[in-house]
């Protein structure tokens, strides 16, 4: 049986997704029964290159001629953005099609909304792709695991950052002339800011936490920091210190109280998480009866993220087959309180630019002292003609205390900036406790 598939977007993971059904019709026709045919594909302009050779007929500028076809039992939605991409998923599913999407930003603020009208009309939504590429992340957390209760989530979950930081990492090159690099392999965002500032994490961030703790959380519960202020001069300092630059997106849930953070964070560099190299993806879950458990693989990427699309397509074929479809329940089951106040006490570096005068750090060395803020380790390196390079690296301090510190030692009158202030991961933190 044929089964048509609309397709709205046929960029960097649209092509992906037209190259693995051509690819792999016949076996899917062999595992699920129904062979899929992709009926009509939606772009912005249809005389743009594409990167698989299309029958240009199979090009529509016209949402209805996929959202109102009746042959249309899938559709797959890599356009991007909130609008109209969120219009067109609702029609598609209140019009009794499944729906496959790559589109965290859609399931990061709609996902409720869009789970809630699936439901109703009795169809299926599925976004494995939406988060960490290919590697499967969803279905692991909303069906593999549910026997356990998650109490922590921890990952690379952006491909453009941890491109761009392994580049820095790597070369000593800048954040600016890396991004191009990641732009022009087809990792980062059409806004690549979103990369950039972490909100392309948090969001990812928002649809793991979501599944692992069963609860409704918020991008705006998320504490975020992107990698902007990552210099090479952090990334060397990292180094020297034993320590690579990784954003890191993390989740944790004890009774019902929860974190959720991204930011940038030193990590040892025998933890597994510093391995994570170029588009590589991570994510470490914690779960009382599995343990420690790990992810990894491809992130971003035009075949990639279309093997998790096309995982979701066949196992939406498979349910038209069997029939077992829109069976997939809600994701959250309790509600609880995020608490950005709770993250515990950790070690932080902090680099800032300071006058090369006598006297100077004795004054930063006491406000941290009255703040009770005690220092691990001083770097301490020539800056321009009067300046000095200051690196600290603290002993664990609760963050308030660290921030009041922080706060004082950037008044002095003989501190020129403080630049960065980037938490340190600790050695043990994906061993069993
Ligand atoms: P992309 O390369 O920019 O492609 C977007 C496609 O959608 C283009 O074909 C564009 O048409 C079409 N489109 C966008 N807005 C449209 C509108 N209003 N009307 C009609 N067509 C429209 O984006 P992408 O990198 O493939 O990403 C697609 C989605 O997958 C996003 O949600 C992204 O976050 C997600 N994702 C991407 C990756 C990745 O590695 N790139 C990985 C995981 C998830 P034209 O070609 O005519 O401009
Ligand atoms: N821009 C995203 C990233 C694409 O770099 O991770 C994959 O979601």
């Amino acid at each position: 049986m044929d089964v048509c598939i609309g397709l709205l977007g046929c960029g960097t993971v649209g092509a992906g997704v037209v190259e693995l059904v051509r690819r792999r019709t016949d076996k899917i026709e062999a595992l699920t029964g129904s062979r899929p045919v992709i009926r009509r594909i939606l772009v912005r302009n249809p005389d743009k290159p594409r990167a698989v050779p299309l029958d240009k007929s199979l090009l529509t500028t016209r949402a209805e001629d996929i959202l109102t076809d009746p042959e249309v039992r899938v559709v797959v939605e890599t356009m991007g953005g909130i609008e109209p991409a969120r219009q067109y998923v609702l029609a598609a599913l209140r019009a009794g099609k499944h729906v496959v999407t790559a589109n965290k930003d859609l399931m990061a603020l709609h996902g409720t909304e869009l789970l809630e009208t699936a439901a109703e009309a009795g169809v299926d939504l599925m976004y494995e792709a939406a988060v960490g590429g290919a590697i499967p992340v969803i279905r692991p957390l909303q069906e593999c695991l549910t026997a356990n209760e998650i109490s922590e989530i921890k990952g690379i979950v952006n491909g453009t950052t941890n491109y761009i930081l392994s580049k820095m990492t790597e070369t000593g090159a800048d954040l600016g002339e890396v991004l191009r690099e990641a732009q022009a392999l087809g990792y980062a965002e059409a806004d690549p800011s979103s990369d950039v500032d972490g909100l392309d994490a948090a969001r990812k961030l928002v649809i793991l936490a979501t599944l692992a703790f069963h609860a409704p959380v918020r991008l705006d519960q998320v504490t975020v920091q992107g990698i902007r202020s990552i210099t090479a001069a952090d990334v060397a300092y990292a180094r020297e210190l034993g320590y690579v630059i990784k954003l890191l997106a993390s989740g944790s849930c004890h009774q019902d109280k929860v974190v959720l953070q991204v930011q940038p964070t030193l990590v040892p560099k025998h933890h597994p998480l510093a391995h994570v190299d170029d588009a590589y993806n991570a994510l470490f879950v914690r779960g009382d009866a599995a343990g420690n458990l790990m992810f990894y693989g491809r992130g971003a990427g035009s075949l990639p993220t279309a093997s998790a699309v096309m995982g979701d397509v066949i196992e939406v074929l498979r349910g038209i087959g069997l029939p077992q479809v829109g069976v997939r329940g809600p994701a959250c089951l309790r509600r609880v309180e995020v608490r950005p106040d709770l993250v515990p006490p950790r070690r932080y570096y902090i680099r800032m630019t300071v006058a090369d005068r006598p006297g100077v750090f004795a004054r930063i060395a006491g406000v941290f002292g009255d703040a009770e803020v005690s220092m691990e380790t001083v770097v301490q390196r020539r800056g321009g003609r009067a300046s000095a390079e200051v690196v600290i690296v603290t002993h664990d301090v609760p963050l308030h205390q660290l921030q009041r510190a922080v706060d004082q030692v950037a008044l002095l009158e003989s501190v020129e900036a403080v630049h960065n202030v980037l938490p340190l991961e600790t050695d043990d933190e994906v061993s069993d406790r």
